[in-house]
């Protein structure tokens, strides 16, 4: 295990009928609120008249900022840092999915800092501040309700960046799973495949005797998969929406990355898709992850980690002999197993399913290379990128 240090500041208040609680939580975010959501979900399932009783309740004031769009952009956000200072606003309370609670992170730090959304999220400014910020959280997926990630997109510069600051943890983070029931089948199937991808990048790592790190990710993994089909058929079973909603947060609130060093390139590769072609995060995992294995098994790379996860998560016959060509077999198909298993969901498998075609493979790989070569379980480069895109 590599040394490490854990510190998760966000309180987690989970449960059906949870909202009600914001009462009680609201008021450690000021007494003037920007209350901020995305194209209007919330008004419809119900979840905006319980944000906005529960405010009234605490005698908490609030200006309501909608509009906040998928692959949030920055100058949406940059209007809302506006009405913070104009308003003189002490607080974020962001209702929705991480779209909404990525871009109200930026907004907290951008209207703290005085700063351009932009130049914050590029890393030109340092962020020394943040507006305290409070999530009710509608769609299991990011895990942006118990981390300090913010992911924003640049449509002028196509660049979808991810950054962010120890000031940008929620206070507080609200789950009733039972928001979750009006999810919509696609962004169900594509909340649990990001889910599961931000496990398998953390799950992918060289240390050795990490079984803890493993077993919770592999349970993790193993309860998503058992659940996700319950929940697509029968979109209103909130045990199943409460086991996914809850994997969704673990995923990613640093309990798999402790004594471990995970891979990430994946969500680079992804991020460089969807700045350009606007689709939706989860989607383009499902394309690319499956080929960023079969890539690295290609070079000779994680035959052993990748038969793990088919015995232990896929239930696949463990390799009797251990051979390296029996682990290359099984890891292969895991990989399928991986692959099949997102399909039967719904899943897109390749980047011609969302029209995208060869013709800007260039400049998706350039994206990927911003920060130089990455990915931490293999390291990839220009000409890696390329090949993986035009496999997927
Ligand atoms: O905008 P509204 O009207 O709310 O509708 C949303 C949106 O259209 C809808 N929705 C959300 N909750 C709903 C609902 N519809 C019905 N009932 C509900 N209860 O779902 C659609 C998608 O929402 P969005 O917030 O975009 O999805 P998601 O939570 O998957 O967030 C995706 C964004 O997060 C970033 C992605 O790159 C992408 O920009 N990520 C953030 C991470 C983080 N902060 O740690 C890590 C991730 O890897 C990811 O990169
Ligand atoms: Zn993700």
């Amino acid at each position: 295990m590599i040394p490490f240090q854990y510190h998760n500041p966000t309180r987690l208040v989970f449960g059906v009928g949870a909202i009600a609680e914001l009462q009680h939580f609201a008021p450690q975010l000021g007494r003037r609120l920007l209350l901020v959501y995305g194209g209007g979900s919330i008004l419809k399932n119900g979840v905006h008249a319980q944000v906005t009783a529960a405010l009234k309740q605490a005698g908490v004031a609030y200006v309501e900022f909608g509009g906040v769009e998928p692959n949030p952009r920055h100058t949406t956000l940059q209007k809302a840092v506006t009405i913070c200072h104009e308003q003189q606003l002490d607080g974020v309370l962001a209702v929705g999915g991480g779209s909404v609670l990525d871009g109200a992170k930026a907004i907290c730090a951008a209207a703290a800092m005085h700063a351009d959304v932009w130049e914050i999220v590029v890393g030109n400014v340092k962020v020394s501040g943040a507006l305290p910020l409070g999530t009710v959280l509608t769609l299991a997926a990011t895990g942006s309700e118990m981390n300090s990630n913010s992911v924003i997109t640049n449509w002028q510069t196509n660049e979808k960046i991810g950054w962010s600051s120890p000031f940008t943890y929620p206070r507080f983070s609200i789950l009733d799973p039972q928001t979750t029931c009006s999810v919509p089948a696609e962004h169900t199937v594509y909340g649990i495949v990001d889910i599961m991808s931000h496990i398998l990048e953390q799950y992918m790592h060289h240390q050795e005797q990490t079984p803890v790190q493993d077993g919770f990710a592999e349970t993790l993994l193993r309860t998503v998969i058992d659940q996700a089909p319950i929940a697509l058929q029968n979109p209103t079973n909130v045990d199943a929406r409460a086991q996914i909603m809850y994997c969704g947060t673990m995923a990613l609130n640093g309990l798999l990355s402790m004594g471990v060093r995970g891979d990430w390139a994946t969500h680079n590769l992804e991020h460089a898709v969807s700045a350009i072609y606007d689709i939706p995060h989860g989607g383009g995992l499902a394309i690319l992850f499956p080929q960023w294995m079969r890539y690295a098994l290609d070079q000779g790379i994680g035959s052993k980690k990748l038969a793990q996860l088919g015995t232990h998560v896929f239930g696949l016959p463990k390799p009797i002999a251990d051979t390296p060509t029996e682990l290359l077999a099984c890891a292969h198909a895991a990989v399928d197993r991986l692959q099949q298993f997102w399909q039967t969901l719904g899943a897109p498998t390749r980047l011609a399913d969302y029209g995208i075609a060869h013709d800007r493979l260039e400049e998706l790989a350039e994206r990927t290379m911003r920060r130089g070569p990455f990915g931490r379980f293999i390291a990839l480069d220009r000409t890696d990128a390329i090949e993986i895109f035009k496999r997927s």
